[in-house]
């Protein structure tokens, strides 16, 4: 489905990561692949063994917060690939205490951070995909449910979703009408035991409530490969009529109002 295409993903921790799980289907069906992870030997060394089966064309550091860093990330994409198609961001953060304090306390340099990687980073990293983007291609984000509802301590990382998936619409408008008519969709994952959720505080107990509530079997390995599998849609040309979506992968949780 995907031969003869490239993508460049950034977001892959391990291989527990949403952005690993989609990668994996963009992998399965002939889709070449470059990778970014954060600097630092400890995280490339990690990332490379992540990917290695994957047999990407590179792995390039890149911290999000820094546009030098963005600037060199696709340079190298340049190099190795001359154009793309297909853009995934898989990254958030927001500092430990932010899940810790009531939002009450939330300090500015917190919010200044979890906006910045979280929603502001998508911004960036599609200006800068743009020019290498070939005509039709797709740039997708991972999202979650607690920028709609309150959702228990997900405070300001919920604040940073409703700005990223408000930023997905915008994008996504910009950029259909432009020549290249690329299309920019959120993916809105139900919960899975990650890095970045473990972070939260909460993820057990969210699993729990996911796998009591959802309609679907939710929580088990399948959960993380259900992502994949709508990423994959949405990146390929099966999803060639949508654009400035929010799309729940969560076995149905989100629609329960019970
Ligand atoms: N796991 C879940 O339950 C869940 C649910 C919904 C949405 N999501 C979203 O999925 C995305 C991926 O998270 P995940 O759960 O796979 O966890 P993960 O920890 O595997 O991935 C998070 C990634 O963000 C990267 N990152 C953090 N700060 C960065 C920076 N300054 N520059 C560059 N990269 C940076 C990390 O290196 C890591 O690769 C996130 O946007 C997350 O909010 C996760």
């Amino acid at each position: 489905m995907l031969q003869g295409k490239k993508a460049f993903i950034f977001g892959v921790l391990n291989d527990r990561s949403l952005g690993w799980h989609i990668a994996d289907q963009l992998h399965k069906h002939g889709c070449e692949m470059g990778f970014s992870c954060l600097p630092g030997e400890r995280f490339e060394r990690r990332v490379a063994r992540a990917t290695e089966s994957f047999r990407p064309r590179f792995l390039t550091p890149c911290d999000v917060t820094r546009d030098e860093d963005i600037a060199a990330a696709f340079q190298v994409a340049a190099e190795q690939f001359g154009t793309f198609d297909i853009l995934v961001h898989s990254i958030a953060f927001a500092p430990r205490e932010t899940f810790e304090k009531p939002f009450l306390e939330t300090t500015r340099e917190a919010w200044r951070t979890a906006l910045d990687v979280s929603a502001y980073s998508l911004v960036a990293l599609s200006r800068a995909a743009l020019p290498l983007m070939n005509p039709g291609g797709s740039i997708l984000t991972l999202t979650y449910h607690a920028a709609e509802k309150y959702v228990p301590d997900y405070n300001m990382m919920a604040v940073a979703k409703a700005a990223l998936e408000c930023s997905v619409r915008y994008l996504a408008t910009e950029l259909g009408r432009k020549e290249k008519r690329i299309r920019v969709n959120a993916l809105s994952a139900g919960a899975v035991k990650t890095v970045a959720a473990t972070g939260t505080g909460e993820i057990d107990r969210m699993i729990e409530h996911y796998r009591a509530r959802a309609p679907l079997a939710w929580g088990d390995d399948a959960s993380s490969e259900h992502v994949g599998k709508a990423g994959l849609y949405l990146l390929s040309d099966l999803a060639s009529g949508v654009t400035g979506e929010v799309h729940y992968v969560d076995g149905g949780y989100n629609v329960m109002g019970w």
